[in-house]
């Protein structure tokens, strides 16, 4: 069970690790560089995270469900810190699946076909939706550790 949490968390902390460092290092470092550049070279961030994030779109929900169940019996039993982690988990993983399937992938086709105006667009909806996912990540991963390691209240 330990070793579930354990790969549960590592694959929540690079999901919004990578989002953080996205949205509040690389992109103001990537301001500068002159638009067809910087286009390009979120296209490419995106193509090395994006795989990363498809594993944790994967495992979190699954190692989440399997110890949820695993240690509380039924999904009425689950206490509320654990009820807050799945509806933000949920939402994220929606939130993501957007971003890959619509703005990601006019970003990409932006890129290839020289229309830097419609990659330019998609990446200002992928850097709205990252921010918002990220919030939601950091309140997820709050919840999660104070709901775990506290007693007697009914958060947890
Ligand atoms: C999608 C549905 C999810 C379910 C069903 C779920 C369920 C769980 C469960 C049952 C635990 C163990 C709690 C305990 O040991 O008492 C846990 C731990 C944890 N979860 Fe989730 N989780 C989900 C999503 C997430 C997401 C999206 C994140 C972060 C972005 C996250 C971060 C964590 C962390 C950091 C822990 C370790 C807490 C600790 O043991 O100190 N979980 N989760």
């Amino acid at each position: 069970m330990s070793y579930l949490i354990a790969l549960h968390g590592l694959l929540a902390v690079i999901w919004v690790g990578g989002m953080f460092f996205a949205y509040m290092i690389l992109r103001p470092a990537a301001q500068p560089l002159e638009t067809q550049q910087r286009l390009s070279l979120w296209a490419r961030t995106f193509g090395g995270f994006f795989p990363w994030v498809w594993g944790a779109v994967l495992i979190v929900p699954l190692t989440g469900y399997y110890v949820a169940i695993a240690r509380f019996g039924v999904m009425a039993a689950l206490p509320m810190y654990v009820n807050i982690m799945q509806g933000l988990g949920i939402l994220m993983i929606l939130l993501y699946l957007h971003v890959f399937f619509a703005p990601y992938r006019r970003l990409r086709r932006g890129v290839e076909s020289g229309d830097f105006v419609k990659a330019g667009h998609a990446l200002v909806q992928i850097r709205q939706l990252v921010a918002i996912n990220m919030a939601l990540g950091l309140i997820t991963i709050f919840v999660a550790l104070v709901g775990a390691n506290c007693t007697g209240s009914r958060f947890c």
